[in-house]
């Protein structure tokens, strides 16, 4: 619709150009002064168009904006967000979009967000909390370090006024219902990590031999983990091996080590791995894609390949593993919808700053990610 109209304007403003500048007479004079008319009035048609233009396009933001925030003013609000560490794949594209839809599709300005680096560090993470408390921000959006600091940094903003949504690293339910059953203005938008744990182990039941390359009659997996203290870690590890046992599939695990979701850790465990057990292993889980790049560069120098006589699976859906799943380096991967999750924890906010009520959790949906769907996802994702 944006770009439709847009092009519909710059033809109109060029067909006008062209038959001004057509009205030249037949004499040297005539034609010189016709041409610095034309030239005049090329100039004010393209202030015109540029101005259209320029109207066109508020108009549209501004009904883009209207669309998605009803009555509400952006402009003055103040947010404030801290991301658990900059240097995450995932989490970049997770801000990046967060940013842009706020500013773009919300009509908040850049100068009323603050985006900070938690780096690692809870500690670091609290100050940043008490410094936007401080500061007066009207509401937080808040990665958390350790999602197990959820309790004393709500009773904080609860205390200072401020509503706060919870992002990626889900607090555990019991302070999820205090928020409910206490009416305090704090909610979770993210994924159920369950799905994304099934998903992985269907991707590897769908191979051609159920992930038994050997046909000894049993899965042998390793397992490369996220940062364990963090849900997502902990259900993709159970539920990507419990959609194989419940298809009555026998499995053996054969090693299991924290990557803290990081690649350079998968590379060096899934290389220790390989060196310990060789052949043995069929199955590669990570709990994530950079893990799982990190697992494919160790599976490449051992010389192994993907979806012969090993199968490897991720989490995120970075386009990098997209790709790697068309060119058959990966046997899959699961979307973790950054794109939804940024809009729904953006659109949470304007709730709250609407005064309107809000649900605790907030959730998206996964989607598998195999050879059949890769390219579609990679289109949408570009
Ligand atoms: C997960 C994601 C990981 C990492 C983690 C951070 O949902 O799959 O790649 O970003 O969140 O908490």
């Amino acid at each position: 619709m944006r770009s439709l109209k847009k092009v519909m304007a710059l033809g109109l403003a060029s067909t006008m150009v062209l038959s001004l500048a057509a009205c030249g007479g037949g004499s040297t004079e005539t034609t010189a002064a016709a041409t610095t008319a034309a030239a005049e009035t090329t100039a004010a048609a393209e202030e015109t168009k540029a101005e259209a233009e320029a109207t066109d396009a508020a108009e549209e933001t501004a009904a883009e904006v209207a669309e998605a925030t009803g009555d509400f003013d952006a402009s003055n609000v103040k947010v404030g967000i801290s991301i658990y560490k900059f240097d995450d794949n995932f989490m970049t594209l997770y801000r990046t979009e967060l940013e842009r839809y706020l500013t773009e599709d919300l009509g908040f300005k850049a100068e009323n967000i603050t985006i900070q680096d938690g780096k690692g560090d809870q500690a670091e993470q609290s100050n940043q909390i008490d410094n936007f408390i401080t500061a007066g921000v009207d509401v937080l959006i808040l990665n958390l370090v350790q999602a197990s600091s959820a309790p004393q940094v709500t009773d904080k903003c609860k205390e200072a006024g401020i509503p706060v949504v919870y992002i990626n690293r889900e607090p555990d339910a019991e302070e999820e219902e205090r928020w409910a059953s206490e009416g305090i203005q704090a909610t979770y938008v993210g994924c159920d990590a369950r799905q994304s744990g099934t998903f992985q182990g269907e991707e590897i039941l769908e191979t051609s031999n159920g992930g038994d390359i050997n046909g000894d009659g049993k899965v042998s997996y390793i397992m490369i983990q996220g940062d364990p203290e963090n849900v997502d870690a902990q259900y993709r590890t159970e539920f990507s091996v419990k959609a194989l046992t419940d298809a009555g599939v026998e499995v053996e695990e054969l090693f299991i080590q924290r990557g803290d979701w990081d690649q350079a850790k998968g590379q060096q465990l899934t290389q220790d791995a390989l060196t310990q057990f060789g052949d043995e292993i069929e199955v590669v889980f990570c709990n994530n894609d950079a893990m799982a790049l990190g697992a494919l560069q160790a599976i490449e120098a051992a010389g192994r390949k993907v979806n012969e006589d090993i199968y490897l699976v991720g989490v995120d859906a970075l386009t990098e593993c997209v790709q790697n799943v068309l060119d058959g380096k990966m046997t899959g991967t699961v979307f973790n919808d950054h794109i939804a999750q940024a809009k729904s924890a953006a659109d949470t906010a304007v709730k709250y700053l609407k005064g309107e009520s809000v649900d605790p959790v907030n959730m998206v949906d996964y989607v598998k990610v195999t050879t059949e769907n890769a390219q579609d996802v990679l289109d949408a994702l570009k």
